[in-house]
Order: C-alpha cells, then sequence, then structure tokens
C-alpha cells in the first residue's frame, strides 16, 4: 500500500511542471474590496467560492512559481529556496486533487475548507524562509547591484502573490467556517467594515511596546492625535483589514522605539511616539513621527530594500534576538506568538 501511494506521489510530482505551465498560462482575476464585501455578505454560496478558488489559487500559485524558476540559479539552490519551492508544490497538487470533485458534494467542500487550512500553515514561515536564502547567497556569493535589483523585483511580486493568496483562502476559510466573530460581528472574512484605526493602532503601539521593554527596559510613549474632518467625536471607523494595518504600524512603531532609543540612550526622558490620524473627505492619513535622530535623505531610497538593515544580525535561531527585528530582518513574524496575550483581538 506504502509502495502505491509513494508510485502516485511520484506521478503527480512529474506531472506538476505541465500543471504549472498550464495554469501560468492564466492571469490572476484581480478582486476589489468591494468585491470581495459584496461577495461575502449576501448570501455567499460556498459552492461558487470553491469552484472559483480551485481554478483561482493554481493560478496565482503557478504565476508566481514560474517567477521563482528565474531566480539565479544559485539562489534557487539553497536549501531555504528550495523548501519554499516544495511547499508551493505541494499547495498546488493538493488543490489540483478538487479538480475534479463535485462542488454538490457537502464533505468536499468541507475536506476543500480543511486543505485551505493546511496550505495556509504550511505558507506561514514563507517570508523568513525565503529572506534566509537570500541572506545564504549574498554571504556566499555577494552582492552586484544587478542580482540586487532581481532579486527586489522578485521579493515586492512574490510577497505581493503571497498576500493574495492568504486574502483569498483567508476569505474563503472564515466566510465558510460557519461562525461570525463575535467581538467584530461586522467583519466578513478578514475585512472589518467598521475596522476601529486607533484601537488598531493602540493595540501594534501596545505590541512593539512590550517588545521593546523586553529588550531596553523602556519604551516611548504614544501621543495620539485624532482629527475628523467630519468634525465628529466618533471614533474613526473605516473599511479595511485590521490585520493589514496592524502589521504596518507594528513594524513602523518598532522601528520607531528603536530608533528613539538608540538616540536617546543617554537621556532619562523619551520623547514620545506621536501619531496623527486625519480622515479627510475621501482618504485616512496616519502619520507617525519620532524623534530617532531620522534617515539621511541619500538613504531614503535604500530603506525599501529588503536587504537593508542597520541592526546587528544575529544567528538563526539564537536567542539573543536583534533590537526590534526580525531574525532576517523582513519584517517580524517570529514574536507574533508572544504578542498574543495580552491584545484585545487578533490580527492573524
Ligand atoms: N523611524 C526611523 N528612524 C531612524 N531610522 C529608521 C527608522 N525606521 C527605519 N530606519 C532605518 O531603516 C532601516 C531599515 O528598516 P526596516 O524596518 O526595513 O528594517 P529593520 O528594522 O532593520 O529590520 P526588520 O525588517 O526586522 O524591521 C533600519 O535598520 C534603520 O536603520
Ligand atoms: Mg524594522
Amino acid at each position: 500500500m506504502k509502495f502505491v501511494r509513494f508510485l502516485m506521489k511520484n506521478a503527480a510530482l512529474a506531472n506538476v511542471p505541465k500543471h504549472i505551465d498550464h495554469f501560468s498560462k492564466f492571469s490572476p482575476s484581480p478582486l476589489s474590496m468591494k468585491q470581495f464585501l459584496d461577495f461575502g455578505s449576501t448570501n455567499a454560496c460556498e459552492k461558487t467560492s470553491f469552484a472559483f478558488l480551485r481554478q483561482e489559487l493554481p493560478v496565482r500559485l503557478s504565476n508566481i512559481m514560474k517567477e521563482l524558476n528565474l531566480l539565479p540559479d544559485r539562489l534557487l539552490t539553497t536549501p531555504s529556496v528550495q523548501l519554499v519551492q516544495r511547499w508551493y508544490i505541494q499547495s498546488l497538487m493538493e488543490i489540483l486533487d478538487f479538480l475534479d470533485k463535485s462542488p454538490d458534494d457537502h464533505s468536499v467542500l468541507q475536506s476543500f475548507v480543511e486543505s485551505l487550512e493546511t496550505i495556509r500553515n504550511r505558507h506561514n514561515d514563507v517570508v523568513p524562509t525565503m529572506a534566509q536564502g537570500v541572506i545564504e547567497y549574498k554571504d556566499t556569493f555577494g552582492q552586484d547591484p544587478v542580482t540586487s535589483q532581481n532579486i527586489q523585483y522578485f521579493l515586492d511580486r512574490f510577497y505581493m502573490s503571497r498576500i493574495s493568496i492568504r486574502m483569498l483562502i483567508n476569505q474563503h476559510t472564515l466566510v465558510f467556517d460557519g461562525n461570525t466573530n463575535p467581538a467584530h460581528p461586522n467583519t466578513i472574512g478578514c475585512i472589518d467594515s467598521l475596522c476601529d484605526v486607533t484601537e488598531v493602532i493602540r493595540d501594534a503601539f501596545e505590541s512593539a511596546k512590550m517588545l521593546c521593554e523586553q529588550y531596553y527596559l523602556g519604551a516611548p510613549e504614544l501621543e495620539l492625535r485624532v482629527m475628523n474632518c467630519k468634525q465628529s467625536r466618533d471614533p474613526i471607523q473605516i473599511t479595511y483589514i485590521p490585520s493589514h494595518l496592524y502589521h504596518m504600524l507594528f513594524e513602523l512603531f518598532k522601528n520607531a522605539m528603536r530608533a528613539t532609543i538608540e538616540t536617546h540612550e543617554v537621556s532619562h526622558n523619551l520623547p514620545p511616539i506621536r501619531v496623527m490620524v486625519a480622515l479627510g473627505g475621501e482618504d485616512l492619513s496616519i502619520k507617525v513621527m519620532d524623534r530617532g535622530g531620522g534617515v539621511p535623505l541619500r538613504k531614503i531610497e535604500t530603506l525599501f530594500s529588503y536587504m537593508y538593515s542597520t541592526a546587528p544580525r544575529p544567528d538563526f535561531g539564537d536567542n539573543h534576538r536583534a533590537p526590534l527585528v526580525s531574525d532576517t530582518h523582513t519584517s517580524t513574524y517570529i514574536t507574533s506568538q508572544n504578542l498574543k496575550p495580552h491584545r484585545r483581538h487578533t490580527y492573524d
């Protein structure tokens, strides 16, 4: 029996390049937040979503796997990038299993949700693993501007694709898991039509502050100003994905805190981090200001490079974490587990 399974798995693996070629010929179907909301709010049909995703997810996975294959060989063959590639292949195969299944069978729909959850979990560590691969490559072969630019271009697209795939998976699993979120009855999947912006700011700040205190034994305070063009005292609520807002702010706050502390090491008074939220007629702006010394104009462009950091890099698996940065300097992922208990909401 084991042998039969082994043969079948190998046969399926052998067909993977063919599937990638086939599905990568299609372009991903763009979906707006409004489309997600419209679909999720009016008697969302699980069968329709299933039929859409079993085609759309392979399209998105295959497109990005094609791009992954174009990376320089010496990067593609690092153990970390190989691992990421295996995760993508495995996930693609698992979704393809549903191509010939009937949407009318309830057990199929149920096992589809389970597969999506497995896939989402499998890909949890893609960001640090990919970053580890890039670091291995750079440490071994050094870096030249052309390759760096190619890697930057690829990573932008790769991470964007990953966000979109996770968004699709989350919407399906959350909308069809049969539960509403009691803390946020207005959420449709992971989109909150009444996302309380200042609450998310405070949560992200508290998480960063907790890390900062652990590392530096102190942290700057938050000074929050809210401006609502409607002259209203009501909380600012927008339609948004709270977890995305949270993660962006969390990264900015960690940066601001490290800069503040390192610039004011000798002083007992840490200048606060000031945040201004302004809701205009059309847009919402969030401005984060710190007194951490800033960044010279000459280096501004470099800030957006995945590989730029002025923080010391700890070894992977080292217990002594670098100050408020992730092991691979590509946005924090590791610490989110430790941060959960004190948060009012989860932002996974
Ligand atoms: N508010 C700030 N004040 C001063 N320097 C900053 C600020 N924010 C970022 N920087 C500089 O930009 C660099 C890159 O920031 P970025 O957040 O991308 O990486 P990091 O904080 O070093 O690591 P991680 O990716 O884990 O966040 C930092 O190392 C720091 O030198
Ligand atoms: Mg940072």
